[in-house]
C-alpha cells in the first residue's frame, strides 16, 4: 500500500475537525488526492452503526456491544474503503482512530487493555496509521471549550461533574500513556496554541512524510 494514513486524536473540542479541514485543503492545493473522513463512519454501513452508537435508545447499549460495534465500524471502514484509497495513493486523514478506543473503553471505562490491544489489532490488521496527531488539551480546556465550566472553587461541586471530569481525566492520561507508548507513530501537540500555530507543526509533520506525487 502507498498513500498515506494520518489520524487524529484528542478530547472534545480539541480541534481535531478544523485541523482536518485545514490540512485537506493545503494537500489538495499541491495536488494530492484526500479522504477525510471520521470514526464511526465513512461508508454507508458505518454510517448505520454510527447511529447505533450515537442515539438515544430506549435500550441502554452495554460496554461491550459497544466496544464491538466500534471495532466493528473501523474494521469495515478499512477493508471497504481507507485500504483501497491508500492502494490508490490518496492521503487519509481520520478523525480518530483506534487510540480513542484504547483511551476511552480502556483507559476511562476500565474494560481490559489487553483485550482491547487484541481487538484493536484485528480490526486494524496490518495497516496502522503511519503519523497519528494528539492534539493534548486539558480537561479544564475541554469543558470551557464545550461551555461546559468546572468551579471547583465552589464547596458543593456537582457529583455528576466530577465525575465526568474524572472520566475526561483518565481518557487523556490513556492518550497520553499511548504517546509515550508509540513515539514512532503518536506525535503530541499542545492543543492551547492558536489554530495557525498548529496548523503550522502540523504542516511541517507532514510534508516530511508526503509520498511523491505521480505526474
Ligand atoms: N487552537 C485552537 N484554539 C482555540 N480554539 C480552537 C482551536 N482549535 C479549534 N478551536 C475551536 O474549538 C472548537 C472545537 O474545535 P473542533 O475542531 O471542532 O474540535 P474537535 O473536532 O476536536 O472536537 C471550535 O469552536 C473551534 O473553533
Ligand atoms: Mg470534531
Amino acid at each position: 500500500m502507498t498513500g498515506l494514513f494520518i489520524t487524529f486524536e484528542g478530547l472534545d473540542k480539541a480541534g481535531k475537525t478544523t485541523q482536518i479541514a485545514r490540512l485537506a485543503q493545503r494537500l489538495e492545493r499541491l495536488g494530492y488526492t484526500v479522504t477525510a473522513t471520521r470514526e464511526p463512519g465513512g461508508t454507508a454501513l458505518c454510517e448505520e452503526i454510527r447511529q447505533l452508537l450515537m442515539k438515544k435508545q430506549s435500550e441502554r447499549l452495554v460496554d461491550e456491544a459497544e466496544l464491538l460495534l466500534f471495532s466493528a465500524s473501523r474494521a469495515q471502514l478499512l477493508r471497504g474503503r481507507l485500504w483501497p484509497e491508500l492502494d490508490a495513493g490518496h492521503i487519509v486523514l481520520c478523525d480518530r482512530f483506534a487510540d480513542s478506543t484504547t483511551a476511552y473503553q480502556g483507559y476511562a471505562r476500565g474494560m481490559d487493555l489487553e483485550f482491547i490491544r487484541q481487538l484493536n489489532a484485528y480490526a486494524v490488521g496490518n495497516r496502522w496509521p503511519d503519523l497519528t496527531i494528539f492534539l493534548d488539551l486539558t480537561v479544564e480546556e475541554s469543558f470551557k471549550r464545550l461551555g461546559k465550566v468546572l468551579d471547583t472553587t465552589q464547596a458543593e461541586v456537582d457529583r455528576f461533574e466530577i465525575e465526568s471530569r474524572n472520566f475526561y481525566e483518565k481518557v487523556r492520561k490513556g492518550f497520553l500513556e499511548l504517546a509515550a507508548g508509540n513515539p514512532e507513530r503518536i506525535v503530541t501537540l499542545d492543543a492551547t496554541h492558536s489554530v495557525e500555530e498548529l496548523d503550522e507543526q502540523i504542516w511541517k509533520i507532514v510534508q516530511k512524510r508526503l509520498p511523491r506525487l505521480e505526474s
